[in-house]
């Protein structure tokens, strides 16, 4: 059993539950819940399991990145659904790393969904759920106080980047394609920068390398169906893979 137990609920947010831990001020016990979202909470749907895949999920993500030097806020995983991490002074941006042009971007500019992009492209978003979460440029990011300068940027896309390259040819072994994906970073206590929150299918886009088909939330924000298939394929896949 673990030595962390969860104590008082510090906050609730779409996919997880945040609660402190008696005695460990610096650590925090975060649980997937079941439930999901899209636009802005402004569609809600869940199922079951859906927690427990994305923290293994996440779990085999991290393993791979960790072993590749990149840090994470993980201290402990809580099979089924929880884990326990540092807490972190988050960076009020998302992060989005894109391969293959999709979703919002492709949108805004016209392209069709799946155009390849010459090199990853990383962009920013300003993390306000108010504001739905707008994308800005660097000198909006600086306004915004969400980073000191350009060189806090350049350090934050080289994080993005560096994430991106360890996880494509990884999701490549498991017969997946990375389209897009969103993280979230933070500092721990020594000012270290550390990936944080989570990277499962609710926060990338994941394509059948053969088929093409969606392996994530892209079948719930679509109405596609088959979306705990989904999670459970990309699970099976990754565990088949020898992430485990
Ligand atoms: P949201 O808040 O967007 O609805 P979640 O339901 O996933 O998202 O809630 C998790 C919250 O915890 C997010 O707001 C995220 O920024 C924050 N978070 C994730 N990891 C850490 C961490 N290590 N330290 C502090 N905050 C974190
Ligand atoms: P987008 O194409 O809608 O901008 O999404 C880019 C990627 O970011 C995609 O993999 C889904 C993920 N994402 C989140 O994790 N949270 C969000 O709030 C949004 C809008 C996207
Ligand atoms: N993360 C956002 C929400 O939960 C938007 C999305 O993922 O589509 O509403």
């Amino acid at each position: 059993m673990s030595v962390y137990e969860p104590g008082e609920l510090i906050y609730e947010g779409k996919a997880k539950k945040l609660f402190s831990i008696p005695g460990q001020p610096d650590l925090l016990f975060q649980e997937y819940k079941d439930s999901l979202t899209a636009f802005n909470a402004q569609k809600k749907g869940s199922f079951e399991e859906k927690g427990a895949l994305n923290r293994e999920i996440c779990a085999l993500l991290f393993d791979e990145l960790e072993r590749n030097s990149v840090l994470t806020h993980r201290i402990q995983e809580i099979p089924p659904n929880a884990i326990v991490t540092r807490k972190l002074k988050m960076v009020k941006l998302e992060l989005v790393v894109r391969n293959i042009l999709a979703g919002s971007t492709a949108k805004k500019f016209g392209f069709e969904e799946g155009t390849p992009l010459d090199a990853p492209l990383v962009e920013f978003y300003y993390k306000d759920d108010a504001l739905a979460d707008p994308f800005v440029s660097d000198e909006q990011a600086i306004m915004l106080k969400t980073a000191r300068d350009r060189a806090e940027l350049d350090a934050l896309r080289a994080f993005g980047l560096k994430i991106n390259a360890v996880l494509v040819p990884y999701l490549l072994k498991a017969g997946i394609r990375l389209i897009d994906f969103k993280v979230e970073v933070g500092y721990d206590k020594d000012g270290v920068l550390r990936l944080a929150d989570e990277i499962s299918p609710d926060t990338c886009r994941l394509w059948d390398a053969k088929t093409g088909e969606k392996m994530d939330k892209d079948r719930f924000r679509r109405d596609l169906g088959g979306i705990a298939e989904a999670y459970r394929g990309v699970r099976d896949r990754l565990r088949q893979a020898g992430g485990k």
